[in-house]
């Protein structure tokens, strides 16, 4: 007979996400198009397929623990050194490790009211206590954030850069800002999971000397790798070490491993994959303004569109693009969630989206 500890008992018993394949098994049929999660629909690059074909034979291996290889490259890419990054199973796995290395019972931990709930699912689960700071014209507020960790004497705060589910995005000079200004005490973790869809790139510059941040980026998004879950950190020398400690050893893959080395390695795939997320994300734009629909600018690979009414006539909505065949999703919380949110995809997709919307509305309003 098992005993669950006191604190596990009293979790609620949901993961954040329900995915598209539970929803499919619901409606008892494939989506058409799947705008839902934030991958990438324009996928991987063929080098990465083809690194990950050829490592397929070898999976009776276990991955190298150290990932070493990738560490190196992506040392060298990122102009810092090997010792300052952790790889992990995507960043949801990093959040993981980390929030069990910093957050006991009781723990503070600032986050935004309605931000990606991972993080706030991992800090739940070790106890701590979550403060919600609400957005702010749909951005995350870094004053009031900055403000809640230092007045709760927090020890970690969350802030993703660009955010999700907005898809907003803060200049590098505030991010630079905020962190000469995160209180002694407290970590701050920018999510950089959207970084490569930036214009410009208008992110700080790393400096992994600075112990009061470390900054989270994944082969999930642009890379098109979401499945083969590969996330890195750059951190502080130490605080990456202590990762070590925590860390599922043989938590990766050595097929993802191979792909992510790959896809490093073809920026000029990550170029191609920037400008179809732009054209993409217009091409969204375009079909809300024609159903007379605003949305937010949006420096991801998403747009959130805004229905014009309140969360359930969002709901609605979105109940009918999914009974059409078109999987998206939507904030969680008010007044995020008057909200619809879409993941970019290739013009086939888009074209699903432009005849499905204006029925989808329709259906909301009957
Ligand atoms: C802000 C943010 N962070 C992290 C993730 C998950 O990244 P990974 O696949 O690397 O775990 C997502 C995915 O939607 C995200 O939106």
């Amino acid at each position: 007979m098992f005993v669950l500890n006191e604190l596990t008992r009293n979790l609620p018993s949901h993961v954040p996400f329900v995915g598209p394949e539970t929803l499919e098994r619901e409606r008892s049929a494939p989506f058409v198009s799947r705008l839902g999660a934030n991958e990438s629909v324009f996928g991987p690059s063929q080098k990465a397929i083809e690194a990950m074909q050829r490592e397929a034979v070898k999976v009776w291996r276990y991955g190298d623990p150290e990932n070493h290889d990738l560490r190196q490259a992506l040392a060298k890419h990122l102009g810092v050194k090997d010792a300052e990054i952790i790889i992990g199973e995507g960043i949801d796995g990093l959040l993981g490790y980390l929030t069990r290395m910093i957050v006991r019972p009781g723990t503070k931990v600032v986050t935004s009211l309605g931000a990606y709930p991972t993080f706030s699912y991992h800090v739940t689960g070790y106890g701590g206590e979550l403060i919600n700071v609400p957005y702010r014209d749909n951005y995350e507020d870094i004053e009031a954030l900055l403000e809640a960790a230092d007045h709760h004497q927090a020890s970690l705060v969350y802030l993703a850069n660009p955010d999700n589910p907005m898809g907003t995005f803060h200049q590098a000079s505030v991010i630079s800002d905020a962190i000469q200004r995160v209180p002694e005490t407290c970590l701050l973790i920018i999510d950089e999971a959207y970084f490569e869809c930036v214009p410009d790139q208008n992110v700080p510059p790393l400096n992994p000397d600075d112990q009061r941040v470390i900054r989270m980026r994944t082969f999930s998004k642009t890379y098109g790798m979401a499945g083969a879950r590969v996330g890195y950190a750059i951190a502080h020398r130490d605080l990456v070490a202590a990762f070590n400690r925590v860390r599922n050893h043989f938590g990766m893959c050595r097929i993802s491993q191979e792909g992510a080395l790959a896809a490093l390695d073809d920026q000029d795939h990550i170029s191609r994959t920037q400008m179809r997320i732009a054209e993409s994300k217009n091409i969204i734009m375009k079909i809300a303004e024609s159903n007379d629909l605003d949305t937010i600018d949006s420096a991801a690979n998403f747009v959130a569109i805004n229905c014009g009414r309140d969360g359930e006539f969002a709901q609605r909505v979105l109940q009918s693009l999914s009974r059409q065949g078109v999987f998206v999703r939507m904030p969680f919380v008010a007044p995020l969630n008057q909200c619809i949110r879409v993941t970019v995809g290739p013009k086939s997709d888009m074209l699903v989206l432009e005849q499905a919307l204006p029925k989808a509305l329709c259906d909301a309003r009957a």
